[in-house]
């Protein structure tokens, strides 16, 4: 039987946790899935930062070409981040035939539908799971579990950073830097973490999620977006006074002439379910017009969650039933489809 060889492309926060689920985790994983996945390269352009990660220094590889002409390589997961160099790479892995997991929203996000063609042409799948959410299967749930469903209306907590540092303002009185260097340090915030509070990373996901709930191209330019970063102590305070907690919001309504879709901090209620979620998780609520309220949470950042999602998606990959879901299902909207955005 040819083995189910895999590459994964950056090795940062994502990759190394990535490769560590993997390689601890092959025996339970074929138990459960028949399949022998093997981990076979990690490919970056040096491998300085990786001494800590305890890796075999045998699967560490500088070509992504020598990867690709591997007849045994079913999948390559792109964990590089950014909208660049990830890109090109990302459009070679498909035009070579093999299949690509992500966890890049931001990639997706601005040029999800040009990726999508690549894919189509070279009829290979690309899966993204964790870039929604983290751990959170929320993607799964929107184009399977709850796809029957008309969605009215989906809103929620998507970037852990964020929700990271609210709650160490709010409950401990930590200061807005002193919480964002900790998200730092826990590997929650993007490499860039102006794109988690100023909103961006939630909107990225807002956009994706949206495609994917309404069947419908999103502009990520025309969503308003506010972050966290100008929130100060005394307004998270005075919320708390009256009963409030601040959460980073993103937010998608459907309506009879469009979407409603916007990005920003709300005051909820401390009665509410969103209150209770704290530090790295996420929550989303869904609203499906036959199944009513659904509501999935946890831990939406950081590397070991964000690697469950990924590892997901390499084994759907390799199991072939990825190629099977983007090839039937609509996965992302052609531009025909593009969404009317409605003014907030
Ligand atoms: N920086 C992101 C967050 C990572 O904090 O949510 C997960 O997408």
């Amino acid at each position: 039987k040819r083995p189910s060889a895999v590459a994964i492309l950056g090795c940062g926060t994502v990759g190394g946790a990535t490769a560590a689920l993997l390689l601890s985790q092959r025996s339970m994983l074929a138990a459960k899935t028949g399949l022998d996945i093997e981990l076979r390269y990690i490919v970056d352009k040096d491998f300085s930062h990786a001494e800590s990660l305890n890796l075999d220094p045998g699967l560490f590889e500088t070509e992504l070409d020598k990867v690709l002409a591997d007849p045994d390589v079913l999948a390559v997961v792109e964990l590089i981040g950014g909208t660049g160099i990830a890109r090109t790479l990302t459009e070679k892995i498909l035009r070579a035939g093999k299949r690509v997991v992500t966890a890049n929203k931001a990639l997706l996000a601005k040029h999800g539908a040009e990726l999508m063609a690549v894919a189509r042409e070279a009829g290979v799948s690309i899966s993204f799971e964790a870039s929604c959410g983290g751990g959170i299967p929320i993607l799964r749930a929107l184009y399977d579990g709850i796809l029957p469903n008309r969605i009215d209306a989906f809103y929620g907590i998507v970037n852990g950073t964020c929700n990271y540092i609210l709650t160490e303002m709010m409950q401990k009185g930590n200061s807005y830097q002193e919480a964002l260097k900790e998200a730092q340090e826990a590997g929650l915030a993007e490499a860039d973490p102006t794109l988690d509070v100023t909103g961006g990373d939630s909107a990225h996901k807002l956009a994706i999620m949206s495609s994917l709930a309404f069947a419908q191209r999103v502009d990520l330019e025309s969503v308003p977006v506010q972050g966290i970063d100008s929130l100060k102590l005394i307004d998270l305070n005075f919320g708390r006074e009256l009963g409030y907690v601040v959460k980073l919001l993103a937010i998608a309504q459907s309506e009879e002439d469009g979407l409603a879709l916007r990005v920003r901090p709300a005051f909820i209620s401390t009665e509410h379910p969103l209150a209770w979620v704290s530090g790295p998780f996420n929550a989303v609520s869904v609203y499906g017009h036959a199944v009513g309220h659904t509501m999935y949470y946890g831990r939406g950042a950081g590397g070991s969650p964000t690697a469950s999602a990924v590892t997901a998606d390499i084994i759907s990959s390799c199991m072939g039933t990825a190629d099977t879901v983007f090839s039937t299902l609509n996965i992302w909207p052609d531009r025909t489809k593009k969404a009317v955005l409605l003014p907030q």
